[in-house]
């Protein structure tokens, strides 16, 4: 079903992507954001984010009329069949989700919505929004539908268009049918549920990303311990359907805008609700020791024997929370340079996607344009996101700078022989070099 009228209130990247994907599949979208600055912007097609398809999808909507951007919320939804909350939900006090930017906007549009008018929750919101909105809205025409993303950023646009899944949840099953209509031209599963299975389905998979990912990082401490390989132990499991060997590459810690936020999130929701989950406590609790873990491995390596990193300049390669995209928030690279930091090393930072001095990081860190730049007069090179680049670097000439000839590779990305031959000492997670090697 084609040519639906559609309103996106919010231009992040999951509005904007939602906005644009949907015009792709031919309805007609107006998206709504407050910042003036960014609505002249994508008039123009200028996103702001990295996110590959994206600027020529919205310039390809732009041009065919389909996708209109506007700062007049009321204006935007006054005409839409369907409304798609797409609003920042960040972690608010105790790490619950803050909903006041959704709670705002449903009482902008509460008295503008036309006739039976669906209302979509498209933002990772606690379980238990939909009703919330709806009563907030105070509208029995018009129902409030729970239809979560399931977007990884970068490849964003990619998800959108090949869904592995499409969750739409609402009490009333036709409301919830004219959203799944909008994605008819999509070949995936299509679970039709009530709204408060829809928005746990949200936390259950960012939390079980999680659980892997602390999984694998805990396995990976074990496999040094016993000098065994983690990507060999993960193939040795991962041949086993029930397990599969996706999301399980050991790094510095799970970070991202996602799955931090909807982690603690949902601590709060079953704190709140009386219910035990060890299992979720477990895996945050176990991200922070794995960092800790991660930079006494840097301490042992390049302390003057105090104990400490005074005086001791490090090389950073990779801020962002991981590759192909330029996002720091609740970027790991970023908590791990905190913790080498409070042990007194100067850190020089060099990120692919950030050439720009960012001031509000400038008392943690240094950021270069140029690796080589943050190579100079360093003791050793820490590497913090798995940019691919990272692998061509001239690693003979990078020994020649370092004072320690050492590359923490915190992503398992280089080979450990070209760096050997390189006269470099490889040191990775879970994985010696002999195994390695
Ligand atoms: C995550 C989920 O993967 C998406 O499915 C979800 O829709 C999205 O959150 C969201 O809730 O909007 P994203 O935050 O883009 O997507 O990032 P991921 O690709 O999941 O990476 C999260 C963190 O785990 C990064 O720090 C990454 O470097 C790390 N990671 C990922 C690993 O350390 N190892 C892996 O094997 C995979």
């Amino acid at each position: 079903m084609r040519d639906r009228h559609v309103a996106v209130i919010g231009t992040g990247y999951v509005g904007l992507t939602t906005g644009a994907c949907l015009a792709a599949l031919g309805h007609r979208v107006v998206c709504a954001d407050a910042d003036p600055y960014k609505v002249e912007r994508l008039r123009r097609a200028e996103v702001d984010i990295l996110e590959p398809g994206l600027p020529e999808l919205v310039r390809e909507g732009l041009d065919s009329g389909r996708l209109e951007f506007v700062q007049d919320t009321p204006g935007a939804v006054s005409d839409a069949d369907v409304v798609f909350l797409c609003l920042p939900t960040p972690m608010g006090v105790g790490g619950a989700a803050d909903l006041a930017a959704v709670e705002a906007v449903a009482d902008e549009i509460r008295t503008v919505l036309p006739y039976e008018a669906v209302v979509v929750n498209k933002s990772t919101v606690p379980v238990g929004t939909a009703e919330r909105v709806a009563a907030l809205l105070g509208r029995p025409d018009v129902t409030v539908v729970s239809n979560p993303e399931f977007l990884r950023e970068g490849h964003a646009v990619r998800d959108f268009l090949n869904p592995d899944r499409i969750v739409v949840g609402a009490a009333d099953r036709a409301a919830a049918q004219r959203v799944a209509d909008l994605y008819a031209e999509l070949d995936a599963p299509l679970v039709l549920t009530d709204a408060a299975s829809a928005e746990l389905a949200k936390y259950a998979a960012n939390f079980f990303l999680a659980m892997k990912l602390s999984f694998a990082n805990n396995l990976a401490t074990l496999c040094e311990r016993f000098d065994a390989d983690v990507n060999d132990v993960i193939t040795g499991i991962g041949h086993d359907p029930r397990i599969g060997d996706a999301f399980l590459n050991p790094g510095p810690g799970w970070g991202g805008s996602c799955l931090p936020k909807d982690t603690h999130a949902l601590l709060t929701v079953c704190e709140e609700s009386g219910v035990e989950f060890p299992l979720l406590r477990a895996t945050i609790e176990t991200n922070v020791e794995h960092q800790r873990r991660l930079v006494e491995r840097v301490v042992a390596g390049c302390s003057p024997g105090d104990g400490s990193l005074h005086g001791v300049r490090l090389a950073l390669l990779g801020l962002s929370f991981k590759a192909g995209t330029s996002d720091l928030r609740d970027s790991p690279a970023l908590a791990i340079a905190r913790l080498l930091k409070a042990r007194g090393a100067e850190l020089y930072a060099y990120d692919p996607a950030l050439s720009e001095t960012r001031p509000d990081l400038s008392d943690l860190l240094t950021i270069v344009d140029t690796p080589e730049k943050a190579f100079e007069q360093a003791r050793a090179c820490v590497i913090l996101t798995e940019w691919p680049q990272f692998r061509d670097l001239d690693w003979e000439a990078v020994a020649g700078l370092l004072e320690t000839p050492v590359v923490y590779d915190f992503r398992n990305l280089l080979d450990p022989a070209r760096l050997h031959r390189a006269a470099l000492s490889w040191e990775g997670i879970g994985r010696s070099f002999a195994m390695a090697g």
